[in-house]
């Protein structure tokens, strides 16, 4: 099971392109028979030759004191697991990239039950090992999935080009130079860490990451998005910030937008589980914000179908988030969105379950009112509906 891996076609394919690349400090992670970390250490300051196959690294060990080479470091490692606080100008990876076969399991191939998912854990810690203009050379194969490796790389904020490629009798080889995008750095520079993708939305790709130790997210504009939707974001919650609205604000940057997470229920699951008493405290809170966003003359649009967008915290505070689409009005809409929000298909019966019952009729002849003369007191005639 343990065998070592003889050097092959993508060994020699990924070999070629070492001395272009090898440069100060250089990690060989599945190192194996240490083709590439030979290679690399008549370039390199220092190579780390890493694997999880102790007995490879039993021979490459004897293969590099005979030789007498001074300036590689053998390690045994599952990914970066054994190593600490260490940056690499150089990571060369041809890692497992071949779909699992249970009959004849070989860690030196199996890439996991898609192929892909080795190279997807190596990327979720890779760009904590790389300096912020190092360079992660890839080699994996047409049957590994390319458009999902493509995928990972893109989600993982990494910039990618194919620079080599061998036919072979059944599948194809591809080998990558991949680098930290301008805007990996840009985080890095203002030093959030543990960037991870988190979501997909119409407009924006979401990540999480770490800064001073407090959970972020970062918005950012997709790249087919022909609409810039995240300064407008950054626009609004700024003002909204001040109002206690919306989730606080870090870096508003031109492409991309810092904010604190939010840890919560989307507003349904939240009623869903929750009792009458929360419940109803909760809209009221979500009609006062909705209220100041009317005295302020900004639509945020939306409010109607608010499903993803009100999350509720452990504390039960409502926060309302994306406010891409927010924008100046002379016909403040967000009261009375919610309002056909809570008489909706989308909540009535939970409400109902709940004991919450709101007269229907009643509600839209006082929004109507509302609509004519905007002020506190039809707003306080809709807030006494919830009960
Ligand atoms: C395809 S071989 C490549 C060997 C060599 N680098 C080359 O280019 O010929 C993959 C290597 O990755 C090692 N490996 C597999 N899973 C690993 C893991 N989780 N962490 C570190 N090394 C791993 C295997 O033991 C094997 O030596």
């Amino acid at each position: 099971m343990d065998d070592i891996y003889e050097p092959k076609e993508d060994s020699f394919l990924l070999k070629e392109e070492i001395k272009n690349y090898s440069h100060g400090l250089v990690l060989d992670l599945g190192t194996g028979s240490g083709i590439q970390a030979l290679e690399a250490s008549k370039y390199a300051n220092k190579v780390y030759a890493l694997d999880i196959n102790s007995i490879a690294l039993g021979k490459l060990k004897k293969i590099i004191r005979k030789n007498n080479i001074k300036n590689i470091i053998i390690l045994k490692s599952d990914l970066f697991h054994s190593l600490r606080k260490i940056k690499f100008d150089l990571i060369i990876f041809n890692p497992p990239y071949l779909p699992s076969d249970k009959k004849y399991p070989d860690r030196a191939l199996d890439g996991g039950k898609r192929g892909y998912e080795l190279i997807h854990a190596f990327f979720e810690d890779a760009c904590n090992f790389l300096k912020p203009t190092g360079l992660i050379l890839l080699v994996f194969s047409s049957l590994t999935n390319k458009n999902k490796v493509d995928e990972v790389l893109l989600n993982h904020l990494f910039d990618f080009k194919l620079i080599g490629t061998k036919k072979l009798f059944f599948e194809e080889l591809f080998l990558y130079k991949i680098s930290k995008s301008p805007l990996l750095q840009e985080l890095e520079e203002l030093e959030i860490k543990d960037i991870a993708y988190f979501s997909r939305g119409k407009r924006g790709l979401i990540y999480t990451g770490a800064l001073k130790n407090k959970k972020i997210a970062i918005k950012v504009k997709r790249k087919e998005a022909v609409v810039d939707k995240i300064s407008n974001d950054a626009y609004w919650l700024k003002i909204l910030n001040k109002k206690n609205i919306g989730p606080k604000i870090i870096y508003g940057k031109e492409n991309f937008l810092v904010y604190d997470f939010v840890e919560g229920d989307f507003i349904v699951d939240f009623i869903e589980k929750s009792g009458k008493t929360a419940i109803k405290a909760v809209l009221k809170d979500v009609l006062e914000q909705c209220f100041i966003m009317d005295k302020l003359n900004i639509n945020k649009l939306e409010m109607h179908h608010p499903i993803k967008h009100i999350i509720v915290t452990e504390s039960k505070k409502p926060v309302l988030i994306d406010f891409e689409r927010a924008k100046k009005t002379t016909e403040p809409k967000n009261v009375t969105q919610f309002c056909q929000f809570l008489i909706s298909k989308h909540i009535e019966q939970t409400l109902i379950l709940k004991k919450i019952l709101i007269d229907e009729n009643l509600m839209i002849e006082l929004c109507r009112n509302y609509k004519d003369n905007p002020g506190r007191q039809g707003f306080e005639k809709i807030l006494e509906l919830i009960k």
